[in-house]
This record gives structure tokens, sequence and C-alpha cells, in this order.
């Protein structure tokens, strides 16, 4: 191909990549090719590969650029780097439990496969898909810099420029690197570890020249709910958007379980979908109804596994399809604990959502960050309510533009990955970040994208108690903008000791549905003591006992969930007792060798006597 011709697709590529990058939705929907497996990889601490001596970024034609292969052609040709055995690297995955050596590093791998061209019809193109890289990304494909991508725990897509992919040994490379940085999200400062790499899967996707993009579908919020369920018909509202503007074409959306099908005209990149359908179950804790929905454009259908309810707040209660609930949570890490590595896969989401199953918990917050997509789509299948949400966490630099945009840009990511999952009840916009009107005036813009995002959810932050002597109020200016009033607080661990809790006086300024997002106590697995030393499995489950009677007796009737603090010990950099810590957060109430605490028999116990409630009222 002559060089003119690709610099004219390259320019081609360039116009029109903001829309050609547009996040492709539902991937298990569609035609893909998994580049999941052995990669290789080079540690790059120094940038050689990127950088030149003078530590200037390296131009695309240069020889010693690690996005270049060798060319050795003679002996005497100068090359220094090259990708081989034994240097290979599991994809997906962390990097950290992959070696000893990367255990604590933070810096630049490359990592390197190649692949051959997939059999593409001429009206079909392919797209380059990640689940997540963290936490900054720089691709290339043959040499040339295809994305550039900032954001450790959201997917990003890429169209490959036709005249670029050769029939044989596609050489893709990608540059990734885990340094903190103050104007990150999250910033430097997090009590999780920060596993770096290719962290979830990879693929080709194959669409054609005119697809669906992307989608929502779900009950309208604003039907009379009660009055639907009676006559068994419901209102079902949405939007299709397209790759391109598109004319001439039919779109059909076909729920077969329900005889439901119907086709709109084309003309434009997106439209409105605003039907009405008959007797569907409604997706819920106890029947997670679940249907194929086959959206069709051209032929070409993606289908997509959908749980249509309704998630509200009334006054201070928070209802499902109309009924009120209370959120029986539990938080959770993006982690294996026994194995020391990111959850990544759909067998990882079934081990972790089974013991949440185990708890007797209806819901879970998915801290701090989106986790993969398997989890999602197994709650979805499993019925427990989540809460995601955005690594906006502790001491963001909120004053900066490039930050917001960057937590704006992961939020939209988020959404628009996950907008279609039942299970999402809540969004969330940032946890215990320090109240300042920069912050406050920060957060209010990413709830406000939130809710412009969808409207289909509820969106909230995990705000700080003001203690003040057991008088604990709760008065973030934040609580004025997000839907419920959820907080975290550690009285009986960071706050007095669990007997604290006794005579502990709260007051809620808003009139919300009040929710704890985190409470919890360290504990390490199988040290057993008087229930007054700290770190005893006892009194871990001192602190829940005191904890729930102060729910029981001291709570206003705003109370209307929890998410303590946390179902898993997890590994943190800033855990250093050298005892009862080294290097694990011990406030799970399961171990990392996955046994359980004496506190998660005191929680469960708690839960099953809400169920009976619930299930009797
Ligand atoms: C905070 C924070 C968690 C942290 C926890 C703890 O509330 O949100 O990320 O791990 O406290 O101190 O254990």
């Amino acid at each position: 191909m002559k060089n003119i011709d690709f610099l004219i697709a390259f320019l081609f590529y360039v116009l029109t990549s903001e829309a050609q990058n547009e996040l492709l939705m539902n991937t298990f929907g569609r035609k893909t090719i998994s580049l999941n497996g052995t990669w290789h990889y080079i540690i790059d601490p120094y940038e050689t590969g990127f950088y030149d001596y003078r530590f200037k970024e390296r131009p695309e034609g240069d020889p010693g650029a690690y996005w270049n292969k060798p060319v050795i052609k003679t002996n005497n040709d100068w090359t220094e780097h090259s990708f081989k055995e034994p240097y290979t690297i599991q994809v997906p995955g962390d990097w950290n439990h992959q070696d000893p050596k990367f255990l604590y590093y933070e810096g630049t791998v490359w990592y390197q496969r190649t692949f051959d061209k997939p059999q593409l019809n001429e009206n079909e193109e392919v797209h380059l898909y990640f689940g997540a890289v963290n936490y900054k990304a720089d691709v290339y494909l043959n040499g040339k810099k295809l994305v550039v991508h900032k954001g450790g725990f959201t997917p990003f897509n890429f169209i490959i420029p036709k005249g670029l992919l050769q029939e044989k040994d596609n050489n893709l490379v990608v540059h990734v690197n885990n340094n903190r940085h103050p104007d990150d999200v999250p910033t430097v400062n997090t009590d999780w570890w920060n596993y770096g790499g290719i962290t979830r899967d990879v693929k080709l996707v194959i669409t054609s020249k005119q697809h669906i993009r992307q989608y929502h579908l779900q009950l309208d919020p604003e039907q009379d709910i009660a009055k639907a369920k009676r006559k068994g018909r419901f209102k079902l509202k949405g939007w299709v958007k397209f790759n391109t503007a598109i004319s001439d074409q039919e779109l059909t959306i076909e729920i077969p379980e329900v005889k439901f099908k119907e086709s709109v005209s084309v003309e434009g990149n997106s439209l409105q979908l605003d039907f009405e359908v008959k007797n569907i179950e409604l997706w819920d804790t106890k029947n997670p109804k679940l249907y194929d929905v086959n959206f069709s454009l051209n032929k070409n259908t993606i289908t997509d596994k959908i749980g249509f309810r309704t998630v509200k707040v009334e006054g201070t209660d928070i209802l499902l399809n109309g009924e009120k609930t209370f959120l029986r949570g539990i938080c959770l890490h993006e982690e294996i604990a026994k194995e020391e590595r990111r959850a990544y896969s759909k067998t990882d989401a079934e081990y972790l959502l089974g013991q949440v199953q185990e708890l007797h918990a209806n819901m879970v917050r998915l801290a701090h960050y989106p986790h993969n997509e398997y989890m999602p789509r197994v709650a979805d299948s499993l019925g427990i309510m989540l809460w995601t949400e955005i690594p906006v966490y502790w001491t963001i630099n909120f004053d900066k533009k490039e930050v917001l945009d960057n937590a704006k840009q992961q939020l939209n990511e988020m959404v628009n990955r996950d907008r279609n999952r039942a299970s999402i009840v809540l969004w969330g916009v940032g946890n215990e970040t320090p109240v300042s009107d920069k912050r406050t005036e920060f957060m209010t813009a990413l709830v406000k994208e939130a809710k412009a995002l969808d409207q289909t959810r509820l969106v909230a932050a995990a705000l700080e108690v003001g203690y003040n002597k057991g008088k604990n109020h709760v008065d973030d200016p934040l609580g004025e903008f997000t839907d419920i009033v959820a907080l975290n607080e550690y009285l009986g661990w960071y706050v007095s000791t669990p007997d604290g809790c006794r005579t502990a006086e709260w007051s809620v300024k808003y009139d919300k549905p009040f929710f704890i997002s985190e409470t919890g106590a360290g504990a390490k697995g199988g040290f057993h003591a008087d229930k007054t030393k700290r770190f005893s499995e006892e009194y871990q489950q001192w602190l829940y006992e005191e904890q729930i009677n102060m729910f029981k007796t001291k709570f206003p009737e705003s109370f209307s969930g929890l998410t303590p603090w946390i179902l898993f010990d997890f590994k943190s950099p800033k855990r250093k007792n050298p005892v009862y810590q080294e290097n694990w957060n011990r406030k799970g109430l399961i171990d990392e060798k996955g046994n359980k605490k004496l506190a998660f028999y005191t929680l469960q116990a708690y839960y099953k006597e809400l169920e009976e409630l619930e299930n009797n009222r």
C-alpha cells in the first residue's frame, strides 16, 4: 500500500476517531476473536523503549523504539530489544502476582503479541477492545500509535485502519504504565494494591461498517409501576446509537419470550425507543428474571440479557419495583485474596458473589472502581444488587479541569459499559473526599453527569461523618445532591471502642434514605483472644454486635441499608503491622486463605433476621 493511501486512511481515522472509538457496548453479543493468552513483555523502568538518551519521545520509525520490530538483517545491525521467551506474561491478569519481581513494581511494562488478520467481508471492519489496562496504555499496531488511554478500570476500543492490517503477524505492542500521579484518578494515595498490567480481556471485535454502537432499554422510571404490575402492561424506554449516520434502514427490537417484536425506521445516528410490552416478569433479588433482547440492524443482531426493573427513592425509602427494599450489603474489592491477584474472569465473579450469597446479603458495593464486566453480568443472574463507583478516592486534585475530565471520562465508560445491567442500582461518584468548596463543586458536577447519562438509577457517594464525642452529625454539602445519604463510619475502630456505639447519637441533615457505606474492624484470621484485644476475631465480632445493636436502637427510620467494610481481607501497601497485617487490610469477614471469621456469622445472622422480616412482610 502506497504511503499516500495510508496517510489518507490514517487522516480519516484521526478525523473520525471520536465516533469510531466510542465504546462498543456488549462485546459478548458481538463477533469477537480473543487475544487473551501468552504475550511477551519487557520491563522498562527507565522508559528506554519510549525515550531516546536525551529523554525525547522516540519518533515513529526509530529502530530503538520498542513498538517497532527490531530490524536485524546483518550481524552488525544495531538493536537492543526484542520480545522473546522466556519473557512471557499472561493476559488478562495483573503483573504483580505473575512473578515475585513484579510484586511491588510500579512503572512501565511493554506487552507484545502478534495476530493474523481475521476473515472480513468488504462490509466489515475490525476494532481492538481492552477490558481495562491499569493505569495508562499507549497502543501501537505495526509501528503506528493508535490510542492512548488513561484510567485503570474501564474499557476502551478503537477501530483498526484497514490499511494498517497485514495478512499475517500484525505486531501489537502496548506500553503499560501504572505509576501513580497526583493528578490521576485515583491519586497517589489509596488503600489498595496498585496492580498493574492488562488486567482484563483483550479482543478483536468485528462489526459491519454501519453498526449499533450503544443502546439502553429499561422500564420507564416515570410510569406508575404498581398500576403497570396490576395491568401486566409495562412502558419500556431507551435509545439506540449507531457508529455513523444511517438512513433507509430498519432497526428491529425483539423480546422473543414475550412475543414482542417492533421495527422502526432509522434516520440519523441514533433513535429513541418508547413502547409497551405485556406480561414481563420484573427482575428482583428473589426472581432475577432476564430476557434475551435482540437488537437487529441490516441482519446483524446483537443479543443482550436484560432484566427489567425500576429503582427509585420515595421520601426516605429505596424502592425496587415500587416496593420498599432494605439493602443488606457488603463491600468488595476486585481481588482473589488467596492468589493475591486481581479478579478478572467469570469464574472469579461466581466465586466472589457466591460468598456474598452465603452471607445472605442482597447487595454489594464494588469498591472503589468499576470491576470487570463479569461481575454485573453474574450479579444480574444471581439477583444481587450492585453499587459501582469510579475511583474518585480521598485527596483528588479537585481544582484541576483535566482531573474532572478524567473522572467524567471514567464515569462515561463505566455507565456506557453497564447501563443495561439490572443489578446495578447505584452509580457511585466518589469515596471519602475531604469537604471543601472546590471538592463539592467537583463532586456535584459528577453527580449531575451521572444523572444526565442515566435516569434509571440512583447516584451516591460515600461521605464522611462528623464525629463529635458520640454526637455524629451528617451534614456533608454533597448530601444535598446525591439520592441517598451514604457515609463511612468507623465507630469502635478508628473512633473509640465498640461499646462507644451504645451512647452514639445520630443526626442526619437530609430527608433521604440513610445508608452506611462502610463500617468494620480488623481481625487476623485465626487469632483469638479476649474481645478487648484489637485484631482478635473476638474484637471484630464485638464491633459487629455493637454496630448492629446501634442500627436497631439508635438509627433513624430512614436507615435503608449498609455495606460493611469488607467481605475479604485485601492487599494494601499501607497496612504494615508486622504481626497482624503484613500488607493486608484485615477488615475482611473472610481471611486471605478463605477462612470465615467469627464476625462473618454475626453479620450473617443479622441479615437472615432481616430477610425473614422481608419475606413475612
Ligand atoms: C476507608 C476507605 C477504605 C479503607 C478503609 C479502611 O473508609 O474508604 O478504602 O480501606 O477506610 O481504613 O480500612
